[in-house]
């Protein structure tokens, strides 16, 4: 099996219940933080690190994202007539930045069973999955930092960082030893322990490097709470059965933008950041009278 990851795999298929009803007929990957859709930055990071093959699994309403990675060629074109020369390369760059294809998760069974509709995709090599929501800002892309970790161990990564306090019941938590700096070798995972139960302050968050076996084990996974099927509970299966599991501490700060708060901060920080915003936008938030 080679050891470069080349294939990386977007689940899209949840409904998004969190933010209807802006999710009622509109994907909540394609919401925009600034001016550019959710799904493409995570998208843009992918490509960053290298990969060079995308499958998005997407369902029912999600029309949206697939049109936003393919040629449009109506709006090139009146781009193109009118000058807007560097609209015209924003706009065309999005479509030739990787080879990208689509699935359909007919049921939003959860988020094991959206990868598991990446089985023929990755045809028995290695493979990235990044969940939009999560947004990573960071010198060194978030999956390149994971790619890294995965060349070294050749086992798979799950991305990890540290929450303070009560927060951690919100999320996977793992329980692990340290072996090099920021990366852990994972003993344990467990779904949304309380405060006290919680093995350690290290929470999965959305990004993954996973190894075809897992297939094999997300069919043998029953279902959880919802009859959705959950990727945690195949990892945990392969792991009881010896499989090396390892986490990076990422390197950069994450954002929950499927969540309304994290949205909002998303938002504010990456507008902040803008060279052509910033400034001005700073001046607006000071002038806010809180
Ligand atoms: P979430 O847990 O955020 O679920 O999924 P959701 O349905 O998108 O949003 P809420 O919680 O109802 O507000 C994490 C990622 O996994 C995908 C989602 O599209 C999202 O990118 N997913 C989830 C699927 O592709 N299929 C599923 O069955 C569940």
């Amino acid at each position: 099996m080679t050891n470069k990851i080349r294939k990386a795999v977007f689940p899209a298929a949840g409904h998004g219940t969190r933010f209807l009803p802006a999710t009622k007929a509109s994907p909540k990957e394609m919401m925009p933080v600034v001016d550019k859709p959710l799904i493409q930055y995570s998208f843009e990071e992918a490509v960053e690190s290298g990969i060079e093959s995308i499958l998005i699994i997407t369902g029912r309403d999600k029309g949206p994202i697939v049109n936003h990675f393919d040629i449009s060629y109506e709006l090139e074109r009146m781009l193109d007539d009118r000058g807007k020369v560097d609209l015209f390369k924003k706009v065309r760059a999005i479509s030739q930045m990787a080879r990208v294809c689509y699935t359909r998760q007919q049921l939003a069974k959860g988020l094991g069973h959206a990868i598991y509709q990446a089985k023929d995709f990755s045809e028995n090599e290695p493979f990235a999955v990044l969940l939009a929501d999560d947004m990573v800002h960071a010198e060194v892309p978030a999956i390149k930092q994971m790619m890294d970790v995965y060349e070294k161990y050749e086992a798979p990564v799950i991305a990890t960082m540290q929450v303070e306090g009560e927060n951690i019941s919100r999320f996977g938590v793992i329980d692990a030893e340290e072996v090099e700096e920021g990366v852990y070798k994972i003993k344990d995972m467990v779904e949304k322990p309380s405060f006290e139960d919680a093995p350690s302050d290290l929470a999965i968050i959305g990004r993954y490097i996973l190894t075809p076996d897992i297939f094999p084990a997300i069919e043998r996974t029953e279902e959880g709470a919802g009859g959705e099927i959950q990727i945690t509970d195949a990892m945990r299966l392969l792991l009881r059965e010896g499989k090396p599991f390892y986490a990076l501490k990422l390197d950069g700060k994450r954002y929950d933008a499927g969540d309304k708060l994290g949205f909002l901060i998303a938002t504010v920080e990456f507008a902040l950041e803008r060279e052509d915003l910033g400034e001005s936008f700073k001046e607006y938030l000071k002038s806010l009278d809180l």
